[in-house]
């Protein structure tokens, strides 16, 4: 019998040693709570017009914009490295942005052809699209502005058309990231009786008034549209966590199919929660402003960029995250394919 004098908070020392199956790497992996496969990663990619094209995005080191014909042989890649889906963001001509955002619900508009060219002649990877008007809109925000106020109802109702367009496209999985109340219910019904029963809604459900969003608007150009303007009237407060769930039980009960919380590692509280509480397939988005800060410290060689892309990667698993949305997806996919 152990002597009493020797039980610690943790357990009894040193009957209890919790490095016994830390000492090799067999043991290690036995025990291991969490993993990361490249089941887990949906891709995002922005788009461009144009042939031949992979646009630097200054503020994403070793990210770019691809033209349709380089986007559908990078989709095809990813497809062969095995990640489930991806997920496309066009940077709009300026020429084509307008106040009411109307290249949103053409359908031939840059994310329609896109949608169209990768199902034509890629199979077996899923493609999610954003719901939200902010690649269109001259001031640059998802909604409809009147007098300095995002219009709730009458953008949802863009919204519903634009999510159309993209399920005539194929889009597999209608993303909305607009915020707006009630904006899921309304495009599930929309969707069903156009006749797109079988479209997936992924909600942009906790989704954080965040400044690491700010390479993202560099990427898809929407940047200088919304100029010093903020989306705080719409995206949830950072200091909020029981909020993020009232904002996930409503988009559940309207119909989404899976939901997201962003940003994230900032946020995994969030993501643990959510997951913990509602049992639904939860994503996290890895926005491109982690991305560019772990890219940017690896690139001055502050940090061992595999390692951190993967550690990092791994504590969304270990949060409760079914999948991840991340711009490593492709470098994580290949990492974790040689290890395998
Ligand atoms: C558009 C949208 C944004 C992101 C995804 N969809 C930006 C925003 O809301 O301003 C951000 C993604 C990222 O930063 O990687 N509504």
């Amino acid at each position: 019998m152990a002597d009493e004098s020797s039980a610690t908070p943790f357990g009894r020392y040193p009957t209890t040693r919790l490095r016994r199956n830390r000492h090799s790497d067999w043991s290690r992996r036995l025990v291991a709570e969490a993993s990361l496969s490249v089941d887990d990663l949906i891709w995002p990619v922005f788009i461009c017009e144009g042939a031949g094209a992979g646009e630097p995005i200054d503020s994403m080191p070793g990210v770019v914009r691809y033209s349709l014909d380089r986007l559908v042989e990078r989709v095809a890649a990813a497809r062969d490295l095995g990640i489930p889906a991806v997920a496309l963001f066009p940077a709009t001509d300026p020429a084509k942005k307008s106040p009411t955002g109307d290249e949103a619900t053409n359908p031939d508009n840059l994310i329609c052809r896109a949608v169209r060219a990768v199902k034509k002649s890629v199979d077996g990877i899923g493609i999610l699209c954003d719901v939200a008007l902010d690649p269109y809109t001259s001031h640059g925000h998802d909604g409809l502005l009147e007098d300095g106020v995002i219009l709730n109802d009458e953008t949802i109702e863009v919204l519903c058309r634009q999510a159309i367009v993209q399920a005539a496209a194929g889009c597999d999985v209608i993303a909305p990231s607009d915020m707006m109340d009630g904006r899921v219910g309304a495009i599930r019904r929309a969707l069903d009786e156009a006749g797109y029963t079988h479209v997936q809604i992924m909600a942009y459900a906790a989704k954080y008034a965040s400044a690491f969003y700010g390479p993202f608007r560099d990427a898809v150009g929407s940047a200088a549209n919304l100029g010093q303007g903020d989306k705080r009237t719409y995206q949830m407060n950072p200091a909020n966590s029981d909020e993020a769930l009232r904002e996930v039980a409503l988009d559940i009960a309207e119909g989404a199919d899976m939901v997201m919380v962003k940003p994230g590692l900032p946020y995994l509280d969030i993501v643990s929660r959510v997951a913990t509480t509602f049992a639904v397939p939860t994503f996290a988005y890895q926005v491109s402003g982690e991305y560019a800060m772990l890219a940017g410290a690896a690139e001055r060689g502050w940090l061992d960029r595999e390692r951190v892309v993967l550690e990092g990667l791994l504590a969304f698993k270990r949060a409760g995250a079914a999948g991840v949305l991340t711009y490593f997806a492709v470098e994580a996919a290949r990492l974790l394919h040689d290890r395998a």
